[in-house]
């Protein structure tokens, strides 16, 4: 069955695409059959990877790729000051949380000190879906509500209730009875939606009549929630959209949306699995860029370095209903050596900076890009902050995606040797973001790499 899902099955290898590919590559592909078929791999000729360091890793065969796109090593692949951590924890005890440990309780209020100072607790996990998923239910047992709000292209994990509320997912997902969409902030082309907002005499959009316009959809599926007889209990958003075609402009505007929310009776879950940890390069959290105090915060991905290590943070008083009378167990989430990954990401991101690297070398990677606009016009809008950066591939003078130039673009900066994916509702913008360590001379390498691409494939 088509399912349809941009995240998925767009940048996707089939077992058609088999012939041509080299022995090794072709007897891999075929054991891969053992793992069942929901498993997605990237490219028509897929990547065989055995070793990283930095924003840099390996083939089989020695060749050496730049990594545009994997945001789980934060800190770089295999960074020594988180490996040695945990070598070190692992070769002395890895328990769970039912017994007592300083690691869990150094990082837990590490973890803390870098948010507002309302949000106060932290529970452990192992995934961004598990984190995501006890937060919709702490969600609900403190509103006594079931509605979940979410974006129309959005991600937010594989469990039996985050993946209903993942559209992302395509068109087989079965969605919750419950859910409902709004369209993402889509500050490209938001104005030819119904009712979108229109855009000053510069042709931007201020932050307060993007933020109304948002809030209206909130508004909207509200009410409908209700004409269902359902009760609104969260607006779960990532502050990037990055599932969407990352969008984090115009700062602001989520603020009037997330008074709407409050106003209506919701809390607002912001999921931190992508903007999260430096990404952005304004803030620790993407929240934060927004100017906001979420009621929930989840992450995932980034905190460990590619140890399964995740949270949800909460204020007090919006966990303790949940909290306060359900108990929480969770096997792995919280181990010392998950934490003992977690503190050294924590302290490497502090020591070296990233934040600041995120800004200026963000700033630098962004500049390139739109330098190479002019020539190449299939480059329809560069947004982004920090090292999250959204590339849009248009059919040249619209704004219409065009996703069989951007799949083209992404296979051959492949054979160029940079990894990169999509992302987007129509899977046609180039998702940019790789480890935070990304230097000044990786910018220099993607740009030759794309310039390379973009006049082999005459766009
Ligand atoms: C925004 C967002 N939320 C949640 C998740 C789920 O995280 P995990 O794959 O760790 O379960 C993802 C994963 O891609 C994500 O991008």
């Amino acid at each position: 069955m088509a399912t349809r899902s941009t995240i998925m099955d767009t940048n996707s290898f089939r077992p058609d695409m088999a012939q041509g590919l080299d022995r090794t590559t072709r007897r891999l592909t075929e054991e891969r059959g053992v793992l069942g078929p929901a498993y997605r791999l990237f490219y028509r000729r897929p990547v065989h990877l055995v070793k990283g360091r930095g924003s840099h890793v390996w083939d089989a065969d020695g060749v050496e790729y730049l990594d545009v796109y994997n945001n789980v090593a934060s800190v770089g692949h295999c960074h020594p000051r988180v490996v040695d951590a945990i070598a070190a924890q692992a070769s002395a005890l890895n328990t769970h949380t039912r017994y007592l440990h300083e690691n869990i309780l150094h990082y837990a209020q590490d973890i803390l000190s870098t948010m507002p100072r309302e949000l106060d607790r932290v529970m452990f996990q192992c995934t961004g879906s598990e984190a995501n998923d006890l937060a919709v239910r702490v969600a609900r047992t403190y509103t006594g509500g079931e509605g979940v709000i979410v974006t129309h292209e959005a991600y937010h994990g594989n469990s039996a209730l985050t993946s209903g509320l993942s559209p992302a997912l395509g068109t087989a997902q079965t969605l919750g009875l419950s859910m409902r969409m709004i369209p993402a902030p889509d500050t490209y082309r938001v104005g030819a939606q119904d009712g979108g907002p229109s855009p000053d005499s510069s042709g931007r959009w201020s932050a307060e009549s993007f933020g109304a316009w948002m809030a209206d959809g909130i508004r909207r599926a509200v009410a409908d929630m209700e004409r269902h007889g359902i009760a609104f209990a969260a607006f779960l958003a990532d502050s990037i959209f990055s599932s969407d075609g990352v969008y984090p402009d115009p700062a602001g505007y989520l603020q009037p949306v997330i008074d709407t929310v409050h106003e209506l009776g919701g809390v607002w879950i912001a999921d931190e699995v992508q903007p999260g940890f430096t990404r952005t390069g304004d803030a620790f959290w993407g929240f934060q860029r927004q100017g906001i105090v979420p009621d929930i915060v989840t992450s995932g991905k980034p905190m460990a370095n590619g140890l399964p290590t995740s949270l949800m943070a909460a204020r007090h008083e919006v966990l303790e209903p949940f909290a306060g009378s359900i108990p929480y167990f969770n096997t792995f989430g919280g181990n010392p050596v998950c934490m003992a990954a977690a503190q050294a990401v924590l302290d490497v991101m502090r020591d070296e900076d990233t934040m600041g690297n995120s800004r200026r070398v963000g700033a630098v990677f962004k500049d390139a890009l739109l330098a190479l606009q002019s020539g190449h016009p299939c480059i329809g809008d560069v947004r982004g902050a920090g090292l999250y950066i959204g590339c849009e591939i248009v059919t040249p003078g619209t704004r219409l995606p065009d996703q069989s130039t951007a799949l083209d673009i992404l296979e051959t900066l492949r054979m160029n040797h940079v990894l990169t994916s999509v992302c987007g509702r129509y899977g046609n913008v180039l998702k940019l973001r790789p480890p935070l360590v990304f230097s000044d001379d990786d910018v220099d390498l993607f740009i030759n790499a794309m310039t390379t691409t973009l006049e082999t494939l005459g766009v």
